[in-house]
């Protein structure tokens, strides 16, 4: 049988290669990294986020520019340590100009977050922001529980997985307290609810 790391670095190899992505191009003239995923191959908690920024494409790291600050932030409110969870994004390669993933690029690199969760087995998937929400909640057959963000947020629900049953949890994307450091508070709130899971 594969170890967790070798099923991994199959996922990275398939992305390095996906020329079908039209981010792909993107990536290449950039001199970009894929983002795959970091953190604690045995984690419990799974943050899944959009797509990489400009600092994640550069060092092919999730999360390590001014959102994965509050991240770390957030984390840090509820204790726990970063290095126990694992942190990946539904699309893995940065969209130009940071904008919002297609649905075409959501479809095309949905499989390989499918792939990461049945390594991983994660027991709490936590969707940051609407575009990860909108998969995880559909994938677990959840999508008729899908509403606005604003009404989302801090909610969980329960899902059944190849490996058992899970909680997912729905976020505001960490980014929300970059463009407004006064919201840092509702998305600490927010974070308290892994205090009671
Ligand atoms: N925003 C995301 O959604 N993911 C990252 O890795 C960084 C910023």
């Amino acid at each position: 049988m594969q170890s967790k790391i070798e099923l991994l670095k199959q996922i990275e190899d398939e992305v390095l290669d996906l020329k079908k992505s039209p981010l792909y191009k993107y990536r290449i003239e950039n001199n970009y990294f894929p983002v795959i995923g970091e953190g604690s191959y045995d984690a419990k908690i799974m943050f899944v986020g959009e797509a990489p920024g400009r600092n994640e494409a550069k060092t092919g790291r999730p999360f390590c520019g001014i959102a994965g600050k509050v991240l770390d932030e957030l984390l840090t409110h509820v204790g726990i340590k970063r290095e126990s969870v694992y942190i990946t994004n539904i699309v893995k390669d940065r969209p130009q100009e940071n904008r919002d993933p297609t649905d075409e690029e959501i479809k095309i690199y949905g499989p390989f977050l499918d792939k990461q969760i049945e390594i991983i087995n994660p027991k709490v998937i936590c969707a940051l922001g609407r575009y990860s929400m909108g998969y995880i909640m559909q994938k677990f057959g959840l999508g008729d529980k899908v509403d606005v963000i604003s009404k989302m947020h801090g909610k969980s629900f329960n899902a059944i997985t190849t490996y058992g049953n899970i909680k997912i949890v729905c976020l505001y994307h960490p980014c929300v307290a970059v463009y407004n450091p006064n919201r840092k508070d509702e998305l600490k709130k927010d974070f308290e609810v892994f205090k009671k899971l």
